[in-house]
């Protein structure tokens, strides 16, 4: 290229970029300004793409804010690649779904789909999954409900102190995607409330977890097969089925759970607290590196728990061991009081025993008095002083 070529070439890039409508250049925008009705009944999802689309297509880090009113959102899908990989959402405002009635068979409210460097900061979502739980408390047919957020196939995102109250199914879903924060979040539903899992991950590589408060009718963080690097920590859950590895072995082909870390977590009035679950079936799983430390029981149910054996109602499985190789899973600095007697129990494989689990420093009781702990196919080691007398 001749300079005079090369110098052309520049100034018709300057000019390109002087004659760019400003919207291009590091925004602040408001989704009021896209029509967005803050009645609580106009469809905002309209405008709320419409900002998105301005936001995606920006060269520069971009703000959305969403100001303290009432928005209803039909299903809104935040769809990537963009050209913007510092887009933030800035809510102020309660966003609320649609009736189950009127979302067919769709999985997701509020997904973001393919995108890098998402940060959603404050809001509270309603999901208004109750009319949905009463329709599954009947014999009628009814849909398994959408998850209220999701990301996937996605990068470096952040979820901060959003609020998600009462999902129809799922809260927050992060499958196949990597670098996720989620920080200072609180999930709330009803304690008999079906399936509405507080966060679920699978697929995804290095997510953290931080100072969430989970009160739900199901686990309060389920991790799926795929999940690498997950750091758990500064987490109150209950009332809610804890915190569970799996299930796992649903399929008889699946990505391992490895490297997980779940630290100063206390559970209250879960059903469980730490538990690993694979169906009693073979498959190609795996749950390896695992460390669970400083745990506080309060009156939970199963405060530590393996099962591979899980068959529920013996459809499925009968007669089979589960092919899920459990090793390297050490439990430390665990205290607190169990709802029954069983307090740590380690129900391994027939045809893959545990193998490298550790218990270190627990001390549960049950009624005031000591605990049991039960073991099967496991092999470890046991340090510390360690109530109930471990069975390793
Ligand atoms: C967004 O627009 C609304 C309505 O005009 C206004 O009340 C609010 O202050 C705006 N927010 C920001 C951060 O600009
Ligand atoms: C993710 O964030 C890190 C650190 O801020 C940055 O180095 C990296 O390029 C980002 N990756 C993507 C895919 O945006
Ligand atoms: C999140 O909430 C905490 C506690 O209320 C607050 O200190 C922090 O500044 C908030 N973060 C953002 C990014 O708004
Ligand atoms: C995972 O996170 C760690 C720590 O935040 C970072 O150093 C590492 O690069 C990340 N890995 C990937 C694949 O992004």
């Amino acid at each position: 290229m001749t300079t005079m070529t090369m110098l052309r070439n520049v100034s018709l890039l300057l000019l390109f970029f002087i004659s760019l409508p400003s919207s291009i250049y590091a925004l602040d925008i408001n989704v009021t300004d896209f029509g967005a009705k803050g009645d609580g009944k106009t469809d905002a999802s309209p405008a709320f793409l419409k900002a998105w689309k301005i936001a995606c297509s920006s060269l520069t880090p971009t703000t959305i804010y969403v100001p303290r009113k009432r928005y209803f959102l039909s299903q809104t899908i935040f769809q990537g690649p963009c050209m913007n990989s510092g887009i933030t959402f800035r809510i102020e405002a309660i966003l609320t779904a649609p009736d189950y009635k009127n979302m067919g068979s769709i999985e997701t409210w509020v997904m973001f789909d393919k995108v890098e460097g998402v940060t959603v900061v404050g809001g509270f979502l309603d999901g208004r999954g109750s009319s949905l739980w009463a329709c599954k408390a009947t014999d009628k047919p009814c849909p398994a409900g959408a998850s209220t957020l999701a990301i996937y196939s996605s990068k470096n995102i952040t979820i901060q102190n959003v609020t998600s109250i009462n999902a129809k199914l799922y809260h927050v879903v992060i499958h196949s995607s990597e670098n996720v924060i989620v920080q200072g979040v609180r999930i709330h539903a009803p304690e008999d409330s079906p399936n509405t899992d507080g966060i679920h991950v699978q697929n995804s590589m290095n997510v953290s977890i931080l100072n969430t408060g989970i009160k739900t009718g199901d686990d309060c963080v389920s991790i799926g097969p795929g999940t690498k690097n997950l750091w758990i920590q500064r987490v109150a859950c209950g009332p809610g089925h804890g915190i569970s590895i799996g299930s796992l072995a649903k399929g008889p082909v699946e990505e391992g759970v490895e490297n997980v870390v779940v630290k100063n977590v206390v559970f209250t009035g879960t059903q469980n607290g730490l538990r690993i679950k694979a169906w009693g079936r073979p498959s190609t799983g795996y749950v390896k590196g695992v460390v669970f430390k400083q745990v506080v029981m309060n009156n939970v149910q199963y405060p530590i728990v393996i099962d591979q054996n899980y068959c529920p109602r013996n459809e499925g499985c009968p007669g089979q061991h589960s092919g899920i190789q459990i090793s390297d899973v050490s439990y430390s600095a665990i205290k607190g009081t169990s709802a029954t007697k069983v307090a740590m129990k380690f129900d391994c494989s027939a045809k893959t025993p545990c193998k490298g689990i550790s218990v270190q420093d627990i001390k549960l009781t049950y009624k005031g008095d000591s605990a049991e702990s039960f073991c099967q196919n496991v092999r470890g080691v046991t340090g510390g002083s360690v109530f109930p007398p471990s069975c390793l």
